[in-house]
């Protein structure tokens, strides 16, 4: 298959006089045209992404480090999705970006790429794409952006939940609220906390399609710049050697990359995209297989949103290779790097010395995961908490349900002062997963009743089939499968309810008797939400997303859809 992808052969010959004259019209030279290899720089800019508007800047060094090795290179464009900005959420249209990436490197007359990235979905889209495309590719990010400051304190993104609580509670009055608004992100760049866009970034590394300490530059900084320059050089690299995606997503690499992200308390968004790229790879990979790894893996890291310190203490401190170091009994250090060393090498040039962001695996933060799988009467395919941001005494816990069916009931009740609860509830959203949503959006960290949060209550047992923004916290349990949307037991649950949840026994369940369990399982039927009319992408997308538990691709883009297609043929024939 990948023999026939087309590449800068078709600039070549007679048969490419009509390419190479429309790219001479663009501005570059008959050397240029003739130049190999050619390198598509595939841009998730725009400024509908701000977290992505680095990326203009970047493509210039990138082009600038092709050329030195070489080569040529040419920007093109994509779909771009920005958390803060797209709706119903960005993770809704996640496949359609990575079909967009996947269908312009297929088409292309480009030997590798280059994915320029940085908002959450940009880079989980692009590496979708990229693997499923398999021309050699490195994915890079826009970089960090800057902190902010606001009456003497500095300012992450994950204040914004702090703050957002106290808006509610009425302690921000009009004009304060309109002055943090400017402060909270001063600058462009992706989340300054470890969110989903940096454990994202992260994970690239890991799995080789990334350059070693790349996921923690900053936004703008000359280092950056000079990482952009290297990911141009190095992807020459690649297309020379012939190293491809599908070559280094192993499933020894994604369960590294897993690893790496519990032992740092990274986004549980990752969970969700680690078996999607395994279904891209062709990879055989379950839930299940991460919460094994999971379970072996020491919490190590300190950094917001799960500990004191910042990104940039983190990357001072060895970052990514630090992490796997410490990781070293658990991984495999003989995978390559995308600048073709060894993780192995990379690691024994790290300079000794203390570490404030990273525990040592002798002394870890806390044995066991930083993120768990759970499992139980209310998520027979699995659920997921994050351990690390959520409050020791709530990992234990059972409680009556309050049931909120969807994010807008949620909203006009929350609030609601008849609403009988106290902080011993549990507060449960349903219909947000990736049917019912659409798209799964993260709504899953469900504020705080305000007259609760007026008595001190800042944090209480929250549970749903929505995912939560990686720089959230709490006691929140997500991606809960199957989805209510599609009938899951979430979708049994009424008020009043008891629900228990037991993290060390990794268990979620709802505690009615048998009989009445069966008795609401009977008529699920008539619970589970019909598809309402669509047409387009989203009639799409509610007959082809898989369950979270499964990755949220859609069927027929995961690698193992070949073989059912053949064996399909075959029948028919
Ligand atoms: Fe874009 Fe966090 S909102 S990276």
């Amino acid at each position: 298959m990948t023999a026939e992808l087309p590449s800068s052969a078709a600039l070549d010959g007679d048969a490419g006089f009509a390419a190479r004259t429309f790219l001479r019209s663009g501005g570059l030279t008959a050397e240029q045209v003739r130049r190999r290899p050619i390198i598509g720089i595939c841009s998730s800019w725009s400024e509908l992404t701000p977290c992505n508007l680095p990326l203009q800047g970047i493509a210039e060094h990138v082009r600038h480090g092709v050329e030195q090795a070489g080569g040529t290179a040419l920007v093109f464009p994509t779909i771009s999705l920005s958390e803060a900005l797209v709706r119903p959420t960005t993770m809704f249209l996640r496949n359609l970006m990575s079909i967009d990436v996947e269908e312009m490197i297929t088409a292309s007359p480009i030997d590798g790429v280059v994915l320029l990235n940085g908002c959450d979905k940009t880079v989980a889209a692009q590496l979708m794409g990229a693997i499923s495309a398999d021309k050699p590719a490195i994915s890079l990010g826009a970089g960090i952006r800057p902190r902010g400051e606001w009456c003497g304190r500095a300012l992450t993104i994950d204040d914004s939940w702090r703050l957002i609580e106290e808006r509610r509670a009425g302690l921000l009055d009009d004009e304060a609220w309109a002055d943090v608004e400017g402060r909270v992100s001063p600058g462009p760049g992706v989340c300054n906390v470890l969110g989903t866009a940096v454990t994202l970034a992260m994970v690239a590394e890991v799995l080789g399609l990334a350059l070693p300490g790349s996921s923690l530059q900053d936004a703008g900084s000359d280092e950056q710049a000079e990482f952009a320059r290297l990911t141009g050089a190095a992807v020459v690299r690649a297309v020379r050697e012939d190293v491809r995606p599908r070559r280094l997503v192993t499933r020894q690499a994604l369960l590294d990359a897993w690893r790496l992200v519990c032992a740092l308390g990274g986004s549980t968004n990752a969970a969700i995209h680690l078996m999607t790229l395994a279904g891209r790879a062709g990879v055989d990979l379950t839930l299940n297989d991460l919460a094994d790894a999971g379970r072996e893996t020491p919490t190590l890291g300190r950094v917001k949103p799960n500990g004191p310190y910042d990104l940039d203490d983190l990357r001072r401190e060895g970052g990514v290779a630090a992490t796997l170091g410490a990781l070293s009994a658990q991984t495999d250090l003989g995978h390559p790097t995308a600048d073709g060393r060894r993780w192995r090498d990379v690691v024994d040039a790290l300079p000794p010395g203390p570490s404030r962001a990273l525990a040592s695996s002798e002394m870890p933060q806390s044995p066991s995961a930083a993120i768990a799988v759970l499992h139980g009467s209310l998520a027979p395919s699995g659920a997921v908490i994050k351990c690390s941001a959520a409050s020791p005494h709530l990992l234990r816990h059972t409680g009556p349900a309050v049931v909120f069916d969807g994010v807008d009931d949620m909203r006009n009740r929350i609030d609601d002062e008849s609403l009988a609860l106290d902080e011993s509830c549990v507060l449960v959203l349903r219909n947000c997963g990736p049917v019912g949503g659409p798209g799964m959006p993260e709504a899953g960290a469900i504020p705080i009743p305000v007259r609760l949060w007026a008595q001190g209550v800042r944090d209480m047992v929250r549970i749903s089939d929505a995912r939560m923004s990686g720089t959230a916290a709490g006691t929140i349990v997500l991606h809960i499968a199957p989805e209510a949307a599609v009938g899951g037991p979430l979708s049994l649950v009424r008020d009043g309810d008891l629900i228990s949840l037991d993290v060390e026994a990794g268990r979620l369940d709802l505690l009615v008797e048998d009989d009445e369990f069966a008795r609401r399982s009977a008529g699920t039927a008539a619970t589970v939400c019909d598809l309402p009319q669509s047409r387009g992408y989203m009639w799409l997308h509610q007959r082809h997303v898989m369950q979270a538990h499964e990755g949220c691709d859609f069927d027929f883009l995961q690698h193992s859809h070949l073989d059912e297609t053949a064996r399909t043929a075959e029948g028919v024939a």
